[in-house]
Formats: structure tokens, sequence, C-alpha cells
């Protein structure tokens, strides 16, 4: 579904699934300084869609907005301008509380209570029976990977960075929510513990749920979004799903044999020569290339697309709008 102030091109495509957050114009702006008389414009008027089912990735810089953005459509803060919508009702609609879960940044816990007491806490904030509570804790300490035994002894203070961002998982799918907001799940995780979080995620996924998330791992959000979008200084700057992003900047790498690469190099970028063989990245068509090698005593040894990761998308999007903003001040 496109939206009136998505960057040019980067429209989302129209999509069936009914939209489950729809953002318009949504902004915020602190007021700090001891007469709170200071301003800072953390999100920018933000307009966007998620549709149910979804795996939404929110990436940017530190201090892009990205946690604002989050905590507004929570209803933990209030806007400064812009409506928007979540599960088709208005922000802070009481209904909507039970069908969404949250994992915060930073989360800090009850310290003295141990993994199982605080889930429990967090499931009578829900009104679950007990022996709902304990199928759901089971089943969510499972699916989280972390040991009964475990949840049951230790208190949260003893536990590490990794099981205190398990149980933190496990807290905010207690309700079984039909979406999750999970802000900066993987950060401070080893690779281990930052493969079981997208594992988790990719589970919740084949369930149908909707997850939206922000994260500074761009390898992860590659692999498991549908769709991203990018904050900077509190400014939409991307959004669309990964083909429409990445794929908009195809490029074809070619590798040859022999032949005059001084004819051939003017047309190439990132070249790379070894022994005979030389390999670069095409400029222009990269078929009438490939008929140039043959005319300049080369031989053609492969065509190949690739597409830039979101990683070159992003420093690319970031860096182009710095140094657009530079030339202007
Ligand atoms: N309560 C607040 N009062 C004043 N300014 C705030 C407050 N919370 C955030 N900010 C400011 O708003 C901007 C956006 O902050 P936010 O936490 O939303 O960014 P973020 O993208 O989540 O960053 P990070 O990647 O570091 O988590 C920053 O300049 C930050 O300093
Ligand atoms: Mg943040």
């Amino acid at each position: 579904m496109g939206t009136a102030s998505s960057p040019a091109g980067l429209t989302n495509k129209p999509d069936a699934a009914p939209a489950i957050v729809h953002t318009q114009g949504l902004s915020k702006t602190y007021r700090t300084g001891f007469w709170l008389n200071q301003r800072v414009t953390a999100l920018q008027p933000c307009s966007l869609t998620v549709h149910r089912g979804e795996t939404f990735g929110l990436l940017g810089p530190n201090g892009a907005g990205k946690t604002t953005l989050l905590k507004v459509l929570l209803g933990i803060i209030r806007p400064t301008a812009g409506t928007a919508t979540l599960l088709g009702h208005p922000l802070g609609h009481s209904s909507v509380k039970q069908r969404i879960g949250y994992l915060p940044e930073n989360a800090y816990f009850y310290d003295f209570l141990t993994g199982w007491e605080f889930l429990q806490y967090s499931a009578g904030l829900f009104g679950l029976s007990r022996a709902t509570q304990q199928r759901r804790i089971t089943e969510l300490l499972d699916l989280v990977g972390l040991p009964q035994a475990a949840a049951k002894k230790k208190q949260l203070r003893h536990y590490s960075k990794g099981m205190v961002q398990r149980v933190g998982m496990a807290q905010a799918l207690i309700n079984d929510p039909d979406m999750v907001f999970l802000d900066e799940p993987m950060s401070g995780l080893d690779p281990t513990g930052r493969f079981q979080v997208r594992e988790i995620i990719l589970a919740l996924k084949r369930e149908g749920k909707t997850i939206f998330f922000n994260s500074h791992i761009l390898s992860d959000v590659e692999v498991i979004c549908d769709r991203i979008a990018i904050l900077d200084q509190g400014e939409l700057i991307a959004n669309g799903s990964l083909d429409q992003l990445l794929g908009s900047a195809d490029q074809y790498v070619v590798k040859g044999r022999g032949g005059r690469l001084d004819e051939l190099a003017p047309r190439l970028e990132q070249i790379t020569v070894q022994g005979d063989l030389w390999q670069g990245h095409v400029k222009g068509d990269p078929y009438d290339f490939a008929h140039q090698i043959p005319l300049a005593g080369g031989e053609l040894i492969a065509l190949q697309q690739t597409r830039p990761t979101l990683e070159d998308f992003f420093i690319a999007k970031v860096g182009q709008r710095r140094g657009a903003k530079a030339t202007l001040e």
C-alpha cells in the first residue's frame, strides 16, 4: 500500500493483507531542559504501513528515532502531530493492549524475581488462569531456549545478558499476541544467541504473527524481514520490500580471460586482474559489454547479476543524505 510521504520510488507495493499499523504524518518533538524550553525533533512526519503477517524491520543510526516511533505506536508516549492506527484502532485503545507484545530496548526487569516468577507476574497482568500460565510459560521457555531449572531457581540478577533477553522475549509473547514489537532484540547477544533470536522470530513469522522490530544488525534483518524502513535523524528515507529497495540497483559482475583490457576497462569498475583472468562490475548494458569481449580478443567466462547487500544500501542511503545535507550547509 503506497503512502503519501514515502520517499520517491520506494513506495510499498499494494498488498492484499490488511494494514495492521498505519501512520500518517506521525511526528514527535520532545521538550527538554530545566524549563522544558528546548526541543528535540526525534520523529519528523512519518507515514508508513505494516500489513498483517509481515516482518517489518525499522533501521537507522543511533538517535534516528526508532525507539521513539515504537513508543508512540505502543501508546507509551504521545505523538506531537499526525494520526495512526494499530490493529485497526486509534493509538492507546485499551483492547489493543491484549493483542500486542513488547520487548523494550535495554529491558530492566525485577532483579530479585526468578525468570519463572517474572513470567508468572507478566501472565497475571493479562489475567491468565494458573493452569494457562503454567502451560504457556513452559511452552515459551522451550521456544526461547531457557532451561526450566534455570528459570525456576535463578534470580534475574544472576542471568547473563543473553538469558535476560530470552526471558524478555518470553515476556513479550506471554499473551500470545497477534503482533510483537521488539526493540533491538539481538543487542548484546553472542552469535549463538543472535541465531536463536533469529530462529524465534522466524518461528513467530511461520505462526502468522506480525513482527515490528528495530535493529542495527543488517545481515539478520536481510534474512528475516519482508519489508524495511530506514529512519535517519527522524526522517523516513527509505520504505519498501527488500526486492524493491535492493533490486532497484542491480549490478552485473563479469569474469573474463585475456583480450585487450585497455579497451574493455573504461566500461568496468572495481577491476581485479590475476594472470590473464580479470573481473569487474559492468557500467551500462551488461549484455552489450559481453559482446564487446570477443571483439577485443578476450573470452567471456561468466556474467553474474549481483545485488547490493542491505548494508551496502544502508551505508549508501544514509551517506548520500549526509553528503547532500553537508553540501547545503
Ligand atoms: N525522553 C526524551 N527526551 C528528550 N529527548 C529524547 C528522549 N528520548 C529520545 N530523545 C532523543 O530523540 C532522538 C531519537 O532517539 P531514539 O531513542 O528514538 O533513537 P533510536 O533510533 O532508537 O536510537 P538507538 O539506535 O541509539 O536506540 C535522539 O536525539 C534522542 O536523544
Ligand atoms: Mg533505540
